[in-house]
């Protein structure tokens, strides 16, 4: 897009505001659409305005308290199964609609993904009993009045190893340092940079066949949201609204895909993974992290 100060497209040396402003010239069509425009029409992604931003915001504040609930039944003896339906009821209950079930292709089947010690992601509940020693990522969208919001968080059966306390806490800790850097201006890049330089000096690896996403108005947007090094320079703008969902595994990056269910994903070296996700708003001043519960 030509800037103001630049020199004008017609070539006779002058600043564009000096010269030809605001007729964008034949290179620059985009120039005069606003950053909405822009962003739609140069990335595909969707910049939200104040009343789907406060839509979107409720969605997310329902997802975080029926992850929050639902997370607090987790212990040892309980299967995933029971908590699969705990959160599908509650989500009827609020007139919401639980986002994974029936996502994708083949479709879904169940409500949340659970996804146990060397799952990586969308493991998929089952009458197994949880058993002291494992780490659980519970991950849990609702769609409340065709609004998306999503979030998972890890939670530890009683007594869990070092390694396993180890990847719990790099993956947490992946997130919040990637959160802290979200402010307008800042490359999308940055996001996996700073996981990726957290997690090596960590002695974890990052995942690369799972990506955050743009969420809100669609269940998965534009932009994608790579946890590692990328060359996704696009500037952050207020109003844009992704996840950041960091999967750190303790031992290799590579995973493989379940050949029956054809989702759950599963580290190569049979080590322990983990992820915590939020979804975040960039704000005229930095971000508000939507998905985290608020007091009112
Ligand atoms: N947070 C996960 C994601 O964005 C939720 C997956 S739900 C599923 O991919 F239905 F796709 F499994
Ligand atoms: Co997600």
């Amino acid at each position: 897009m030509i800037g103001r100060n630049d020199p004008c497209w017609c070539g006779n040396g002058m600043k564009w505001k000096k010269c030809h402003y605001p007729d964008p010239g034949p290179l620059n069509q985009d120039a005069h659409l606003g950053v909405k425009e822009h962003y739609l029409k140069k990335y595909g992604i969707f910049i939200k305005e104040e009343d789907a931003i406060q839509k979107i915001r409720r969605s997310c504040q329902l997802a975080a308290q029926i992850l929050q609930k639902t997370c607090e039944q987790a212990r040892a003896g309980v299967t995933t199964l029971e908590l699969n339906d705990y959160a599908h009821r509650l989500t009827l209950e609020a007139g919401a609609i639980p986002a994974a079930l029936h996502y994708g292709r083949p479709p879904f089947p169940k409500s949340i993904c659970t996804s146990i010690n060397d799952v990586v992601c969308h493991g998929i509940p089952d009458s197994v009993p949880l058993k002291e020693g494992d780490i659980l990522n519970v991950d849990y969208a609702c769609i409340l009045n065709g609004f998306f919001g999503d979030c998972s968080q890890m939670v530890c059966i009683g007594e869990v190893n070092q390694e396993k306390k180890h990847v719990v806490k790099v993956a947490y800790d992946c997130l919040q340092l990637a959160i802290e850097v979200c402010k307008p201006g800042i490359p999308l890049s940055e996001i996996g940079k700073v996981i990726e330089t957290h997690a090596h000096a960590s002695h974890c690896s990052v995942v690369n066949k799972f990506v955050g996403h743009g969420v809100g108005l669609r269940f998965h947007e534009e932009p994608q949201v790579p946890h590692y090094r990328n060359s996704i320079h696009i500037p952050l703008v207020p109003g844009m609204i992704f996840t950041i969902e960091p999967m750190i595994n303790a031992g290799v990056r590579e995973l493989s895909i379940d050949s029956q269910d054809h989702w759950t994903a599963r580290t190569l070296d049979g080590k322990p993974s983990a992820q915590w996700e939020h979804t975040i708003l960039i704000t005229n001043t930095g971000h508000e992290i939507l998905t985290i519960l608020s007091m009112n």
